[in-house]
């Protein structure tokens, strides 16, 4: 989703911005754009194209100088066209729609008051060249500006209602960024006598290690060689300087050799046994202390748990809804965040909440987060890949996946690492409360430790995989099926398919299927079945009964001892023996490779597909 870089410094900081931009192209985005302070005024280049293309139009331009900022677009408000790409400017009362003016602004978030402020700014005889809701924004705070940035954005931001981080600076102060959070992830980057700004510490990596996470409602302002942070006092009326601390942070560049691979999907499919053992490092017996000081206390005061997470993440948390109430015997609930954040629920003060999320700035998952808190709900607990991201922040305990930067927009590391966090907080409640031996401790164990080896055997797999995804890629719809602990994998299997490939995919628990999608089965129709040799086997091999039955063609993932044989109609991939509680994290790597393979095929953008973004710092 947007990104957003800026400096103050006495060198030419153009290159800075731009390798900013790209370490958080990943996050996915559809224009760019770099402004600066030059020659006594403001200067842009914006593109919508990559910003590889703006580095060179920028370079072309001859735009290069000390002070500037920014931003990679995700649309919301007005189409992806350059005249709507960011940096803004304002054009002063009167002033024509290209005459430039004297703020420049880039921004991420939503304002959802626009609507009134661009009315009201109109009426001032401000002229608006974009369809955005940022561009009130350079409207504003240049219509409060009389000589001091600080004080212009200081009396702006009260106006703004919505999410917002920005970045701003004035052609009347040539060394000056004045930036601000509400909503939307922003750090400072110290650096000697040069300051920055980004969306993320990553974006600053190899610039600056010293880095301030702002809190919402800082408004932090840049100089050389100094900075200021203030939030208001909402007592007083007032802003106050506050302090914060500046961290050392070794941010990895979102820049990652590709090595052997196409795309970062498939190098990130294949990294999942690493990243799996690296996940695991640090355990060397089950213990509730893995989630934080003070968890065995937590652990003991909750009786349910409360599973807040989107996307891919929410999947995690729905298979391990089964994990949690069979091993651990607690009652547990998974919900959307973006719908319980607006939901009217029942708190209950023994709940023990659990966020999931690979980039920890997942907009929607945060509110819920906070929802919950203010109804009573204070034990919190995430499961992130990132360390310095606002959920690890807000949340009481934590434990930190460790998948490495996930860079495809599609998640696959971060989906099968949170797997096995999910699996260690199982065991630690199940110890809690009684219900983990001695012996089945051992035992599960020896299981994660194997999972890297396991894992690896069945991506030996991909050239059978490859087969397939020829006849999937001339498909437009697919069904997914699974029963118990392997629906949530046949629902990822259908999102990761969906979001790269563009085939419209559903999933459905097997046992469903004849109480409506069974209509759907043709012989056009590929039905893909996880199949573990699980006690809903037998069960499933009715389900698939159903489908042949149809003339439907069904592609099967079995585990080696269930004697699924191929044949006509029946198309089966052998998986390796069963592995099972853990067996999910194993299934849903062929799902992965069948979605990145099919996408090939079909030529897409695997890495980017359309309208996605990485990390959905918005609403
Ligand atoms: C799908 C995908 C998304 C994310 C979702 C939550 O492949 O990546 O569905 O899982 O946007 O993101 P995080 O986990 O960062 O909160």
């Amino acid at each position: 989703m947007c990104g957003i870089v800026g400096a103050v410094s006495q060198r030419n900081i153009v290159p800075i911005l731009v390798e900013g931009l790209k370490r958080l192209e990943y996050r996915g985005y559809d224009s760019c754009g770099v402004a600066v302070h030059q020659d006594g005024g403001l200067r842009r280049a914006r593109s919508t194209s990559r910003v590889a293309e703006l580095q060179h139009q920028a370079e072309q331009d001859g735009i290069a100088a000390g002070t500037g900022i920014a931003h990679t677009r995700w649309a919301t408000h007005g189409a992806p066209a350059v005249h709507n790409a960011h940096p803004h400017f304002s054009a002063g009362p009167n002033a024509g729609a290209d005459a430039v003016g004297r703020i420049a602004l880039v921004h991420n978030g939503i304002i959802e008051n626009h609507d009134e402020l661009r009315a009201e700014l109109k009426a001032r005889g401000y002229v608006f060249a974009s369809q955005t809701d940022t561009e009130v924004i350079a409207h504003l705070i240049d219509h409060h500006y009389s000589g001091d940035l600080l004080d212009a954005v200081q009396q702006a931001l009260p106006r703004l209602k919505g999410a917002y981080a920005v970045a701003v600076f004035c052609r009347d102060e040539p060394h000056r960024v004045v930036a601000a959070r509400e909503g939307s992830p922003l750090v400072l980057g110290v650096g000697e006598s040069e300051n920055f700004v980004a969306s993320d510490a990553m974006a600053l990596a190899g610039v600056t290690d010293q880095i301030v996470y702002l809190e919402e409602g800082d408004v932090v302002d840049l100089q050389l060689g100094r900075y200021w942070i203030s939030r208001l006092d909402t007592t007083s009326g007032r802003f106050i300087t506050v302090q914060r601390e500046v961290k050392t942070v070794h941010a990895h560049s979102g820049a990652a050799e590709l090595g052997p691979y196409r795309h970062y999907m498939q190098k990130e499919i294949f990294e999942q046994p690493v990243a799996i053992a690296n996940t695991l490092d640090a355990v060397t017996g089950i213990s509730p202390e893995l989630f934080g000081d003070g968890a065995w206390r937590v652990f003991k005061e909750v009786d349910k748990v409360l599973i807040l997470a989107c996307g891919t993440s929410y999947y995690s948390g729905s298979t391990a809804k089964y994990w949690l109430e069979s091993i651990a015997k607690i009652p547990t609930s998974v919900e959307i965040a973006s719908e319980y954040r607006y939901r009217d629920s029942v708190p209950d003060p023994k709940t023990l909440v659990v966020t999931i999320s690979q980039s920890g700035e997942t907009a929607d998952t945060i509110a819920a987060l906070k929802h919950a808190r203010a109804q009573g709900m204070k034990h919190t607990l995430t499961i992130c890949n990132v360390s310095t991201s606002a959920m690890v922040r807000e949340c009481e305990l934590a434990y930190i996946t460790r998948a490495g930067a996930e860079i495809g927009v599609a998640s696959t590391k971060a989906f099968t690492t949170q797997l096995v966090g999910l699996f260690l907080l199982t065991l630690a409640l199940a110890q809690t409360r009684g219900h983990l031996s001695d012996e089945a401790e051992a035992r599960h164990l020896k299981d994660l430790r194997h999972l890297p080896v396991a894992v690896q055997a069945v991506l030996a797999l991909e050239p059978q995989v490859i087969a397939w995804s020829e006849e999937f890629a001339r498909k437009e719809n697919a069904l997914f099926l699974g029963r118990g602990l392997h629906y949530p994998i046949a629902l990822e299997g259908a999102l990761k398919l969906k979001e790269i490939s563009y085939i419209h995919a559903e999933a459905y628990p097997a046992g469903e299927l004849k109480h409506g999608p069974l209509a759907l089965v043709t012989a056009e129709m590929p039905v893909v079945t996880v199949a573990p040799n699980d006690a809903l086997l037998e069960k499933l091999k009715s389900n698939m009964q159903e489908v042949r039955a149809r003339g439907g063609q069904l592609y099967v993932f079995a585990d080696g001892d269930t004697a699924i044989e191929s044949e006509a109609g029946l198309h089966v991939i052998r998986m390796p023996e069963h592995y099972g509680a853990l067996s999910p994290i194993l299934h849903v790597v062929p799902l992965q490779l069948l979605a990145y393979h099919t996408a090939c095929a079909r030529g897409t953008d695997v890495d980017k597909p359309r309208n996605l973004a990485k990390s959905v710092t918005v609403e």
